[in-house]
C-alpha cells in the first residue's frame, strides 16, 4: 500500500509559451513524481475537453488556473490516501468525479496530469522504469522492439508561418538498425535538408514541431527536397527511409462546398480527387503513411480511401479517432482506416489510452504514439510507446528541446534494455 499524501498542480508554459498543467504527487512514504500535459493546435473536434480559463486578462484567455484548481481542490481531496499503485482504480475515480462525456467539468488537461503523475509515482515506489511499470500494470507482453520514429522535418498548416497547407511531411528511417541508428539517420537527413534549403535561398527557421517551415512554390517541392536530402545523406528512399504525411485535412475542408482547399497549389479537391492525388503520390514517392488524409467526419471518404489505398499505405486516424474507443469501434466496423494515432490528452487518462491501444492492436491496427504541437519536456509518451510495443512514435523533428526529450528518452531506454 502506497497512499497518496498530497497532489499539487501548477500552471506552467508549453513550447509555444501557452499555459499548461503540471502536477506533482507526493506519497506518504515521501516519494514524489511529476507530469505535465501537452496541447494541440489542430485539435480534433471530438477530443476530450481542454479546460482553459477564457479570462482575456490573462494569456489571451488561455490560462489554466481553473484546471489547476480542479486538481488541487477536487481531485486531491478525492484521491488522498488512495493507493497510488492502483492506476486503473485511480483513473476510474477520476472519470467518475468528472462525470461528463468529454471531461468538460474538470478538464482533460487537469485529469491527465494527475493520471500520468500517479503512474510515475507508482513506478518509482516499485523501483521500476516507467515503461516496465506500464507494461506490468496493463499486461503488455515484453518486447525488445522499439517504435520507429516518424520525424516531422517539414512543418506546415497550423504549426508554422508558412504557405504549405499540408501540416507535416515526415521521414521514417525504417532501416534494419537499432533505435539509436534510426534516430541518427533522421538527424543526419534533417541537417542535409537544412543545407539544401540554404543553397536554394530558403528560410531554415523551424516551426512548432522542429521541422523547417519556409514558403515554397508548390507542395511537391517540399517532397522533392526531402527526397534529395535522403539521397544526399547516403540513404535510399523506399528502402532505408520512407516518407509520411499528416495532412491535417479537417482544417482544409470546406464543409459547405465539400471540398479540400489547398491554397499553395491553388486547388480545391473533392474527397475522390484527393484520394486520387494520394494514389498518384504513392506511385512517385515512397510514402509509408498518410495521417488524417480526409476530414474527421468524412466517413464515406475514409471508407473509400481505405478500400483503394489501405493495402499500399498506412492510413492513420488522428482527428478521426481521437484516441477514443467509440470512434475506433466505428472505424473498425466500417473499415475506415488501418492505423491509429495515440495521444493521451485526446482522451484524458492513461487507462483509457491503453484501452484504445488494446482495441486497436486486437484488430491489427498499427499504433503510432504521438506528441502534440504544444509540448513540454515531459517524456511520458516514449515509455508508453515502448511499453505497449507501438509500431511508431511521432515526436517531431530532431530539433527543439521538447521534441528531443522524447527521442533522448528512447535512447536511454535502449541503453537500459539492449
Ligand atoms: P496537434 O498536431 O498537436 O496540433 O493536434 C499534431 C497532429 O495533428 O498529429
Ligand atoms: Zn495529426
Amino acid at each position: 500500500m502506497n497512499p497518496i499524501k498530497n497532489i499539487k498542480a501548477i500552471e506552467i508554459l508549453d513550447s509555444r509559451g501557452n499555459p499548461t498543467v503540471q502536477t506533482k504527487i507526493t506519497l506518504k512514504n515521501g516519494v514524489s513524481a511529476k507530469a505535465s500535459v501537452p496541447s494541440g493546435a489542430s485539435t480534433g473536434e471530438h477530443e476530450a475537453h481542454e479546460l482553459r480559463d477564457q479570462d482575456q486578462e490573462r494569456y489571451n484567455g488561455l490560462g489554466v488556473l481553473k484546471a489547476v484548481d480542479n486538481v488541487n481542490k477536487i481531485m486531491a481531496k478525492k484521491l488522498k490516501n488512495q493507493d497510488v499503485s492502483k492506476q486503473k482504480e485511480i483513473d476510474k475515480r477520476l472519470i467518475e468525479l468528472d462525470n461528463t462525456k468529454n471531461k468538460s467539468k474538470l478538464g482533460a488537461n487537469a485529469i491527465l496530469s494527475v493520471s500520468l503523475a500517479c503512474a510515475r509515482a507508482g513506478a518509482k515506489v516499485k523501483g521500476q522504469p516507467l515503461y516496465k511499470y506500464i507494461r506490468e500494470t496493463y499486461n503488455f507482453k515484453k518486447k525488445k522492439r522499439f517504435p520507429i520514429p516518424m520525424m516531422n522535418i517539414f512543418n506546415g498548416g497550423k504549426h508554422a508561418d508558412t504557405n504549405l497547407d499540408f501540416q507535416e511531411f515526415m521521414i521514417v528511417p525504417v532501416l534494419e538498425k537499432n533505435i539509436d541508428d534510426k534516430i541518427r539517420v533522421g538527424a543526419e537527413i534533417f541537417h542535409v535538408l537544412g543545407q539544401i534549403l540554404r543553397e536554394k535561398g530558403y528560410d531554415t527557421d523551424v516551426g512548432n514541431e522542429g521541422g523547417y517551415a519556409p514558403d515554397i512554390d508548390h507542395t511537391i517541392d517540399a517532397l522533392d527536397m526531402i527526397m534529395t536530402a535522403i539521397k544526399r545523406a547516403g540513404y535510399e528512399p523506399g528502402r532505408d527511409v520512407f516518407l509520411a504525411t499528416d495532412v491535417g485535412a479537417s482544417i482544409l475542408y470546406d464543409q459547405k462546398k465539400k471540398e479540400y482547399i489547398f491554397k499553395l497549389d491553388n486547388s480545391s479537391l473533392s474527397s475522390d480527387q484527393l484520394i486520387e492525388l494520394y494514389s498518384t503520390w504513392l506511385k512517385k514517392y515512397p510514402f509509408i503513411s498518410i495521417e488524417d488524409g480526409l476530414d474527421e467526419d468524412d466517413f464515406s471518404g475514409w471508407q473509400k480511401m481505405n478500400h483503394e489505398l489501405g493495402d499500399k499505405v498506412m492510413l492513420v486516424g488522428d482527428d478521426l479517432f481521437v484516441t477514443n474507443i467509440k470512434r475506433l469501434e466505428k472505424g473498425i466496423k466500417e473499415k475506415l482506416a488501418n492505423a491509429i494515432l495515440i495521444k493521451p490528452n485526446q482522451i484524458g487518462t492513461l487507462s483509457e489510452t491503453i484501452d484504445c491501444i488494446n482495441l486497436a492492436q486486437k484488430n491489427k491496427f498499427k499504433i503510432n504514439v504521438s506528441h502534440r504541437s504544444g509540448e513540454t519536456n515531459d517524456d511520458f509518451i516514449s515509455d508508453l510507446a515502448f511499453a505497449c510495443g507501438a509500431d511508431f512514435i511521432k515526436a517531431g523533428a530532431p530539433s527543439r528541446g521538447e521534441r528531443l526529450a522524447k527521442y533522448n528518452r528512447l535512447l536511454e531506454i535502449y541503453e537500459q534494455e539492449k
